[in-house]
């Protein structure tokens, strides 16, 4: 393993995690999984090994205990560090600030002084489009001003920021990447790995699969008065696996000593603007099957429309969104599937 292209994945056991290492295996990189398996399953990992025929090293640690994670910094060799690990539910983080900033901004902050004491370089962090919230100009570039957050949640990932370009400015040997994804969907075409919601999920394709499993009666679309084409959100939902190989991009360009600020955003999409209806239609189509859904009132905090400019990832990372939605909406089915044994 040579420190180079060895990455330590923080939250490699969740959804984007698992994914992410996947692909840089493919890449040729050696990768390290972290997860307190709090809100995912010891099989992803297992999955990842089954796709790539690698046994991973694997450490139940929790990101938050500072003593485990320099353990894990003492007891292995890397450059770069990809930091998942993180409680993602918006409402949750409405009704339990603490546990969220607690949980996102400790353990992130624990990452980055364990990389400072041991002098790793490379850190790449997983933040979100909802840093623009209701953006000022469509699509948003990386510029666009981040509007103030509407929930704790959101606030992590702005308040997480800010201290990644803190501290890449501050300490010397550290460089920082922060990866502002829409909305990731879709799974691994092999099945092997997916999105793995607890409970009734929150978002729209685990809703849209679990309904088409007989699991969810209806789904609700979130109002159809937007101003939009067809009256419902516009959003740019991003293929999982093309998101994950945005990581492999971006820790190439870190270890590739590529970097042309000592901390650099990303927009990770595709570009283009999906309504719900759409989404719907389209995940009918290319599943052969019919959703039962019906129109429902607005749900708070919903922005009308956000998508990406992604000609800076194209331009500096070399990466563009490649998967169709048809084939991300197959992909989607076909993991709901594998999971019920359908
Ligand atoms: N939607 C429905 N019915 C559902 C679920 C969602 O109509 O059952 C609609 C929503 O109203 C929205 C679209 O589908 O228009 C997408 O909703 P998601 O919940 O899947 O995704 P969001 O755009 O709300 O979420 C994104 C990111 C989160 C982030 C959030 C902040 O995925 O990580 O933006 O607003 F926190």
């Amino acid at each position: 393993m040579s420190a180079k292209k060895t990455v330590l994945i923080s939250g490699g056991a969740g959804y984007i995690g698992s994914h992410t290492a996947v692909e840089l295996i493919n890449a040729g990189y050696d990768v390290i999984i972290i997860d307190n398996l709090s809100n995912s399953d010891r099989n992803a990992v297992e999955g990842v090994e089954k796709i790539t025929g690698k046994k991973i090293p694997f450490e139940i640690v929790d990101t938050c205990d500072k003593n485990a994670l320099r353990s894990v910094f003492e007891k292995y060799q890397f450059d770069s560090v990809i930091h998942f690990a993180a409680f993602k539910a918006v409402g949750e983080s409405v009704e339990k600030p603490l546990m969220y900033y607690q949980n996102n901004l400790g353990s992130f902050m624990n990452i980055l002084e364990m990389m400072k004491e041991f002098g790793r370089p490379n850190i790449l962090f997983s933040s979100s489009a909802t840093v623009y919230g209701e953006a000022e100009e469509l699509p948003v570039t990386e510029k666009t001003l981040r509007k103030p957050a509407t929930s704790p949640y959101g606030n992590t990932k702005q308040i997480a920021e800010d201290i990644l370009h803190d501290c890449c400015y501050a300490y010397e040997g550290m460089y920082g990447i922060a990866l502002r994804y829409f909305n990731p969907v879709g799974a691994h075409p092999s099945a092997l790995i997916g999105e793995l919601p607890r409970g009734v999920p929150n978002n729209l394709v685990p809703f849209v699969t679990q309904t088409a499993a007989g699991i969810r009666e209806c789904l609700s679309v979130f109002g159809n008065d937007y101003p939009t084409p067809d009256g419902t959100c516009l959003r740019d939902y991003i293929d999982v696996v093309d998101l994950a190989k945005a990581h492999v991009a971006a820790v190439n360009r870190m270890t590739e000593d590529k970097m042309e600020e000592k901390y650099e955003i990303f927009n990770i999409g595709t570009g283009r603007p999906v309504s719900v209806l759409e989404l719907l239609t389209t995940f009918e189509k290319v599943n052969n099957l019919k959703l039962n859904y019906r129109i429902a009132p607005r749900r708070a905090g919903d922005v009308t429309a956000v998508w990406a400019d992604t000609s800076l990832a194209n331009e500096k990372l070399g990466w563009k969104a490649e998967r169709t939605l048809d084939e991300t909406l197959e992909s989607a089915w076909r993991w709901e599937k594998h999971l019920r044994n359908l």
